[in-house]
Formats: structure tokens, C-alpha cells, sequence
């Protein structure tokens, strides 16, 4: 027999399984850190699943400092449905941290008891999750939705923004390779990733780069040079290079200005891209030119991956608020949606397998 909807009491239902009370009414949300594409998605995913437990949703802006400052604003499920193909954060972020001192951190409960929020979900990085950890400790009740484009928060599979960030990469590559292959060059593209390589070992490999350089793998520039001029050798007058924003070069030193409220340099400017090249440049004699992608891969519609993962977290970080689940991350493990401990992050990042770097070093060839 199919199973017949309408053939349910609903009446009777309600009288024997009452709806639960909610504990929470309203919750806040907001978005912090660097922004991804994928940020808008999460937020329509939360206010249109946390009103079906009879949950209002006040967006906080500009993430934490929205918080400290009381920068708010009611979200209904109109004001957010169109959004899913945006890019960027209706809500504005920041990187305020209100850990900093102990005045910022009064302020935020304090917002947070005026504001009437029960409840809120944070979406960010290892800097955000690390103060929505904070609020935990301190009795708030908090759940985190991991967002960055460098896909190092640990416990998650993936982050959304990431996906987006590398297809931008892919097309990049795919460009400099066509001018590369013209003028006889070798096109070397930074891209960013603070801690990690995951962005540039994904958009080398998916981009067919003949040399990818990350973090977590020290970089032997002769080792480099010797297999650009091996190409170059067998007949290959071109080549593509990748590299990640974070990568040590013997020589290249950080100008350690520009740091944010979380004590982070601003990457860019140590300049890693046009540093490698000229070493390339100067140590083969091949031409070689620059690129550096930067805040361009942050931008654009998210691709559909980045729009389900971050629906479906969304989703998932409203499902524990309604469930009276707190002091959690939603993390994306062998395709399932799964609760983990925000205090198990801890300031750490997942970092690229060797054996992953291995793999890809077979099409350095
Ligand atoms: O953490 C995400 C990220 O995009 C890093 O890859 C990069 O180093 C940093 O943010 C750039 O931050 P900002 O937008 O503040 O310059």
C-alpha cells in the first residue's frame, strides 16, 4: 500500500505529539572572516529551516563586530530567497575579534541579551569558530557552519568557497597556459591559501600545471628549474607553475605589515608569485611573468557544489538549534552532514597529505 499522507490524523496527531516547544525563538546569525562564495546559500538555508521550527532569524552584519556594536537587522524568509546564486555575504563581515579583550567580549553578550537572541549560528573560518568556541564556554548557545576558500578547517571535508575559488583557478591556468604556449613563457599563478596548499594543488591538478608549490611541501627551486628546463628540452617551450600564496622560498622574506585583529599578515604582499618567477626567470633563462589571482577567486556566483554544501549545512546548523543541540560545528564527512565539537578545532588546520602531493607530482612531466 502507498503511504497515504492525507490518511494521517492530523488532528488526532497533534493531540497525542503536541509540537515541541522550541527552547530557542530566535537565533542570530552572521558571517565572519575573509568572505567565499557559498556565504549567501548558507544564510537562506538557515532562516528558511529555522522558521519551519517556528524560529526567527535577526542577521548580524558585519560579523563579530556586528556583535560588539549591535549592527542588526530581522531576516525573513523573503528577504533571503533570492540570494542562492549570489556572491559575497548580504550581511557584510569582518575580521573583528572580540577575544581580544575583555570589553569587546562584555559588549557581545551583552548584544546578544538585548538583540534577544537564544541563540547563534556563526559562519566563518578557524578565527570566527574560535570565538563562536568562546561564547560556548561561556553559555551561549552557539553553532558553526565552517566556510573558507582555502579548505583548511580540520573535521570537514570540504568548506564551500573552495570549490568556487579552484574553478576560477582552473579557467586561469587555462589562460595563462594559451599566452604561456604563444610567447614560449613559463606563466607562473599565484593563488591564495593561507595556511595550506589545498587551493593550488586542486587548481594545479584539475589545470594540468607542469609544477605546483605548496606549504606543506618545502620547494627545491633547483629541482624546479631543472625540470622546466627538462621540458623545455624535450620540445615544450612553455609551462605553467602554480604556487600558493604561503609557500617559503629561500630569500623571500615577509614584509609582516597588514595584520588583522586575529595577528594575520596580509599574504599577498610577500609577493611569493613574482618572486618565484624571477627566480625561474634568472636561474633558467626562460621568460617568465607573474600572475596573481587574489581576491578574484573570492568573487562570482557559487558553483553548485559550494551551493549545496553550504544549503545543506545551513540546513543542518538550523536542525541542531531546533533540536537543542549546541557547542557544535555541522562538518561534511563521507558525504554525510555530521555534528562535531567546535572546542575540537582548536586553532588547528588541515593540512595536504604527502602522499596527496605525491600523487600529483606524476604530471610534473
Ligand atoms: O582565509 C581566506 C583568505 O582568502 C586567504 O586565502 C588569504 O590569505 C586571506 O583570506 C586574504 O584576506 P584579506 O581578504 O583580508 O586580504
Amino acid at each position: 500500500m502507498e503511504h497515504d499522507l492525507q490518511a494521517v490524523p492530523r488532528s488526532a496527531a497533534s493531540v497525542i505529539r503536541p509540537a515541541p516547544v522550541p527552547k530557542v525563538r530566535t537565533l542570530g546569525v552572521l558571517t565572519g572572516g575573509g568572505d567565499c562564495p557559498g556565504l549567501n546559500p548558507a544564510i537562506r538555508a538557515v532562516v528558511g529551516r529555522a522558521s519551519q521550527y517556528g524560529i526567527g532569524t535577526i542577521g548580524i552584519e558585519e560579523g563579530w563586530r556586528g556583535l560588539v556594536e549591535r549592527l542588526s537587522r530581522p531576516l525573513q524568509y523573503a528577504d533571503v530567497e533570492e540570494i542562492l546564486p549570489l556572491g559575497g555575504t548580504i550581511l557584510g563581515t569582518s575580521r573583528t575579534n572580540p577575544l581580544k579583550d575583555e570589553q569587546s567580549m562584555q559588549a557581545v553578550l551583552r548584544n546578544i541579551a538585548d538583540l534577544g537572541l537564544d541563540a547563534v549560528v556563526a559562519i566563518g573560518g578557524d578565527d570566527t569558530l574560535s570565538v563562536a568556541a568562546a561564547l560556548t564556554a561561556r553559555g551561549i548557545k552557539t553553532v558553526g557552519i565552517p566556510k573558507t576558500m582555502d579548505n583548511d578547517i580540520p573535521l570537514t571535508d570540504y568548506s564551500f568557497g573552495f570549490d568556487t575559488a579552484v574553478t576560477i583557478s582552473v579557467e586561469a591556468i587555462e589562460r595563462l597556459r594559451d599566452t604561456g604556449r604563444s610567447h614560449r613563457r613559463v606563466m607562473v599563478l599565484e593563488v591564495m591559501g593561507r595556511y595550506t596548499g589545498w587551493v593550488a594543488l586542486w587548481s594545479g591538478l584539475a589545470g594540468g600545471a607542469d609544477w605546483i608549490a605548496i606549504p606543506e611541501v618545502p620547494l627545491d627551486l633547483d629541482e624546479v628549474c631543472e625540470h622546466l628546463k627538462g621540458l623545455h628540452g624535450r620540445g615544450k617551450r612553455y609551462a605553467v607553475v602554480v604556487t600558493s600564496e604561503s609557500v617559503d622560498i629561500p630569500g623571500l622574506t615577509g614584509d609582516g605589515t597588514g595584520k588583522d585583529e586575529f595577528g594575520h599578515e596580509e599574504l599577498q604582499k610577500r609577493g611569493v608569485g613574482p618572486f618565484l618567477a624571477d627566480e625561474i626567470q634568472r636561474r633558467t633563462g626562460f621568460e617568465t611573468r607573474a600572475t596573481v589571482i587574489g581576491h578574484v577567486q573570492r568573487g562570482g556566483s557559487p558553483t553548485v557544489f559550494d551551493r549545496i554544501l553550504a544549503t545543506r549545512l545551513g540546513v543542518a546548523a538550523a536542525d541542531l538549534i531546533g533540536q537543542g543541540v549546541y557547542g557544535k560545528m555541522v562538518a561534511l564527512q563521507k558525504n554525510e552532514i555530521v555534528p562535531v565539537d567546535l572546542s575540537a578545532l582548536a586553532g588547528q588546520q588541515k593540512r595536504v597529505p604527502r602522499d596527496l602531493y605525491d600523487m600529483a607530482k606524476t604530471f610534473f612531466r
